[in-house]
């Protein structure tokens, strides 16, 4: 089994992500980092908490910082809103947590994980990249240590889901995800190439409310609510895409997915804001640090991912 750190900004598909690394049996979740971005840093903690609890899970949840790196407050967008609901998992309502948030500020626990399992350790961020910036800042040396940062994030080969060129998380914090990029640190980047042909429909939701548990339910109802607004936006007619569980899933079997080895940085100036796009002075270098996802083998993925996480609602 690999010690997996979720970065997440809980988020429908991130609430699926979550679902998916508790459910997998070669994953050990050894805590969440809450973030910022599909909504704000206090409801995206509750939402990990009420999750875990609902799910039947005690894993600890650390709060990341609550904004980017080059602003100091940060407001939901109305867009998210309309296609995560206004609290972040479709509307649905989960009884009030009985846990709280650790103490321990969540960079620091990407810090002190690093350290003390290196390269067993993956780290999976499924929103922006604020934390792991941070906590290169704090200790660069953790750079050297973590096995691999698998992400949900850019877009290299199609359009971006924000503008022409960027992607949402990406897009939050451009900066701190160029810093990430141009690390060493070893990354596998999961965007909109691969995320966009991994979809969910209803019939895969209905086979989770037949299931009739609380969990099953919940978590039918929460996908719902994403596939109607994917359906209502335009995004998609068929169904959702499930940009966030293909990263957890590439993370612990990279034979889902084909990948381009290449220097990557990430554009933050004005035009072209947050596209994440091959480095042309770093060409030649013989080992690029990341590992851009191009392909995918979205039937195997789907099915390994539904059969897993029936499992887990079955039981809760
Ligand atoms: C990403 O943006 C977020 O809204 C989703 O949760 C996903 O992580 C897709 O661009
Ligand atoms: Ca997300």
């Amino acid at each position: 089994t690999k010690k997996m750190i979720l970065d997440l900004d809980i988020g429908v598909d991130d609430a699926l992500a979550l679902a998916y690394a508790i459910a997998d049996p070669q994953i050990d979740l050894i805590g969440i980092v809450a973030s910022y971005g599909n909504n704000l840093l206090e409801q995206t903690a509750k939402n990990s908490l009420q999750l875990l609890e609902l799910l039947g899970q005690d894993v600890p949840v650390f709060k990341g910082l609550s904004h980017s790196s080059t602003t100091d407050h940060f407001n939901v967008m109305q867009v998210s809103k309309e296609i995560h609901g206004s609290n972040g998992i479709g509307d649905i309502s989960l009884s009030e947590p009985r846990h709280q948030v650790q103490e321990k500020d969540g960079v620091d626990f990407i810090i002190e994980a690093a350290h003390q399992y290196s390269k067993d350790l993956i780290i999976v961020p499924t929103g922006p990249l604020t934390n792991l910036a941070a906590a290169l800042h704090r200790d660069p040396q953790i750079s050297q240590l973590i096995g691999n940062i698998t992400l949900m994030g850019g877009a290299l080969t199609v359009e971006g889901n924000v503008s022409d060129v960027a992607e949402a998380n990406i897009n939050q914090d451009a900066e701190a995800a160029n810093e990430v990029f141009t690390s060493p640190l070893p990354i596998t980047m999961v965007g909109l190439d691969v995320t966009l042909r991994t979809l969910l429909t209803k019939k895969e939701t209905q086979q989770w409310r037949n299931l009739g548990t609380r969990a099953g339910i919940a978590y039918a109802d929460l996908t719902d609510f994403y596939i109607d607004a994917y359906y209502r936006l335009g995004i998609d007619k068929r169904g959702c895409a499930i940009h966030d569980p293909l990263a957890v899933g590439v993370a612990i079997d990279p034979s889902f997915v084909t990948t381009l080895a290449l220097p990557m940085k990430v554009i933050t100036n004005k035009h072209n804001y947050a596209r994440t796009i091959g480095d042309k002075t770093r060409l030649n270098e013989p080992h690029p640090n990341v590992k851009v996802a191009i392909n995918v083998n979205q039937e195997r993925f789907v099915s390994v991912f539904m059969n897993h996480l029936t499992n887990l609602l079955a039981n809760h």
